[in-house]
């Protein structure tokens, strides 16, 4: 029997940090309803002709890949998750495939937005565990800085969305015990249209037109209190099918790794499920939302703070656009 495990992580994120105060500039917000309404105090936003999403995914990748003990040649396929791609296509995977000395393989992007490494990972463990792949890499990589206006149009965005990327290696284990044990995908599309952007996009004959920028339509949009209230169901239903599925309660989880939305989301879920503090991770004051790499950023950070031990019961969750919603859980 072969079952998939994670052993290497990394993350990248840009230099440039952008602190609530210089938010304040260029929108009407303010330092104390960003902290009080989100728990963010800074994020870093890409600087034009240093990163981009492929390249993020790339500086992530290498210190993945070294942390694992494998080349980029022995990479079987790669799994990029993102919203924010480097074009339209063709997809960012394969722009990060050209980037570090990997053989032709597979470069698949997928497109479920906040949910998207965690649908990866469940991609990974499948392909490893039919013994078609050995060593899978699966990356989460976001520019949003650029998607949302900096200013009071844009600013429910603005505050809330960072960049940065972050990377695992998924390598084939026959070790039963540590390794990924499930991981659970769904969706409800019928609130699709909740947190979205639309324009440019294909239902239209013109895909622009000259007043757009004004009529601001390339923005994108989100009904806030519906994200809100659908993420306190979800997550709590997520977390507790992983747990279910393997047979584990609440008091058997070490640790929690929420996708990083909103610390009162995190905050919520952690108090509906009677968590501690020190059970659940946040790092959301530093880095805001970024994402498809939200989860990996944070797995690398634990990773570099000896937090990740063997043995811990892990679990990751993650809601967002689609909507969709997914959960892991990990035998470390
Ligand atoms: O990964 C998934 C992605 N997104 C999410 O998970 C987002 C989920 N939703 C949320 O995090 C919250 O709904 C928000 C942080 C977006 C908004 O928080 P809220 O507590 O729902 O605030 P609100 O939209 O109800 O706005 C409250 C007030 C309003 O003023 P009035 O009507 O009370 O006078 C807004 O106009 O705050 C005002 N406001 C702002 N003020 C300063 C809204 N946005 C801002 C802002 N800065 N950025």
């Amino acid at each position: 029997m072969y079952y998939s495990k994670i052993t290497g992580l990394g993350y990248y994120v840009p230099e440039n940090i952008v602190t609530n105060h210089d938010l304040e500039k260029y929108m009407d917000t303010s330092d104390a309803w960003i902290r009080e309404r989100s728990g963010i105090e800074q994020r870093r936003f890409f600087k034009e002709g240093e990163d981009t999403v492929a390249t993020m995914g790339a500086k992530a990748s290498s210190i993945a890949l070294e942390r694992a003990g494998i080349s980029p040649e022995e990479v079987d396929m790669i799994v990029f998750a993102t919203l924010s791609p480097d074009y339209n296509f063709p997809g960012s995977g394969v722009l990060l495939q050209r980037l570090l000395p990997f053989r032709e393989i597979a470069a698949l992007d997928i497109r479920t937005q906040c949910t998207g490494f965690i649908y990866g990972l469940s991609i990974a463990d499948q392909f490893i565990r039919t013994g078609m792949y050995r060593n899978v890499l699966v990356v989460g990589s976001e520019v949003q800085s650029n998607i949302f206006e900096k200013s009071t149009r844009g600013r429910d965005f603005a505050v809330l969305f960072g960049d940065g990327a972050g990377a695992v290696v998924v390598q084939r284990t026959e070790d039963p015990e540590h390794r990924i044990l499930s991981t659970h995908l769904h969706s409800e599309g019928k609130y699709a249209e909740d947190l979205m952007l639309e324009h440019p996009g294909s239902r239209l004959q013109d895909r622009l037109w000259p007043t757009m920028v004004e009529e601001g339509k390339h923005l994108p949009v989100m009904r806030g209190s519906a994200v809100f209230k659908h993420a306190l169901q979800r997550f709590p239903e997520a977390i507790m099918e992983s747990l279910e599925t393997n047979n584990y309660t609440l008091a058997d989880l070490d640790l929690l790794i929420p996708h990083q939305a909103n610390l009162r989301i995190s905050k919520g879920v952690q108090e509906k499920l009677g968590l501690r503090d020190d059970q659940v991770y946040n790092n959301i004051q530093r880095y805001g939302n970024t994402t498809a790499a939200t989860i990996p950023i944070a797995l690398a950070e634990l990773w570099e703070a000896d937090r990740l031990k063997e043995d811990q019961l892990i679990c990751l969750a993650a809601f967002g656009s689609g909507f969709t919603w997914a959960s892991a859980l990990i035998r470390w």
